[in-house]
């Protein structure tokens, strides 16, 4: 089994204290937090306005100052954090008999889109995602046949895996690209084999599956992004060149072992 994910950069945390920080490359004003609580101490009564006045700066400057710089939107929102997400998948996994085995890096375009804030803060803009690789107990076939010797050097042995993202992603939101899905099938199962992706989406999953002669069951719970995936897999279908031999996928009704193995997951 192999998961495709990433940890979550903004995780909303309420149970934590609020962490701000001071910008001070934004500022505009030269009045300082010491010389504000300089003036508190001096004048303990006067609130945030005469402050402004008696320091020849705004009520926001002196708002900032003491608050920190995101009081005015920040103040009711929730701290956010990283959260790791790569412990609780592995805890899922071995409570199913599923065993850590492998970790590679999806190092894709950095998400600047996502990111606005880092310009605001000292976080690093997103750009990679993790691959967890689980196995099941037993024995498993290490077939060096499933790719070539330039695709062992380029990539099979390597970590991290340097591959652009999907630059549109204008049918579906969250897709990932076609040679992510490839290199994991290639190196993970033999020809024949039946590639299952239970976050099907627009099908890239089953695409990729088809175009290395592998069978494919896909799981899709928004009714447009399954037409949007049997669209994608029908037009894979009718490239049959893709395939050197007679191709070896057939529909859901006409394969047993495939039939086998849908009843096996519905029971
Ligand atoms: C990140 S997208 C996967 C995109 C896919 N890899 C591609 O390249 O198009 C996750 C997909 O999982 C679907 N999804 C979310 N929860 C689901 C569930 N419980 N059962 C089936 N599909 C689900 C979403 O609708 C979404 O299309």
């Amino acid at each position: 089994m192999v998961i495709n994910i990433a940890d979550i950069i903004a995780f909303k945390d309420e149970t934590i204290p609020k962490i701000q920080g001071l910008n001070i490359s934004n500022r505009k004003s030269p009045v300082t937090k010491e010389m504000v609580l300089e003036a508190k101490a001096e004048f303990p009564s006067y609130n945030r306005d005469q402050l402004a006045a008696y320091l020849g700066c705004s009520e926001q400057t002196i708002d900032r100052r003491l608050n920190g710089n995101n009081i005015r939107g920040g103040k009711h929102q929730a701290q956010t954090r990283i959260k790791l997400v790569g412990g609780q998948i592995e805890a899922y996994a071995y409570s199913c008999g599923l065993y850590l085995y492998d970790k590679r890096i999806w190092k894709k375009d950095p998400a600047w889109a996502n990111s606005r804030w880092t310009t605001n803060t000292l976080k690093a803009v997103s750009e990679t995602e993790d691959l967890y690789i689980f196995w099941k107990v037993g024995e498993y076939e290490v077939n060096r046949s499933r790719l070539t010797e330039h695709e062992w050097k380029e990539w099979g042995y390597r970590q991290v895996w340097d591959i652009p993202s999907v630059r549109k992603n204008d049918d579906h939101e969250a897709k990932f690209p076609h040679e992510l899905a490839q290199r994991i099938i290639k190196l993970y199962s033999d020809r024949g084999d039946i590639v299952l992706d239970p976050f099907l989406g627009s099908g890239t999953t089953a695409v990729a599956a088809l175009q290395e002669s592998r069978h494919y069951i896909g799981i899709e719970k928004e009714e447009k992004y399954v037409a949007l995936a049997r669209n994608n897999i029908k037009s894979a279908m009718a490239q049959t060149s893709l395939f050197d031999e007679t191709p070896l996928f057939k529909t859901i009704h006409q394969h047993s072992a495939i039939r086998q193995f849908v009843a096996t997951l519905q029971n």
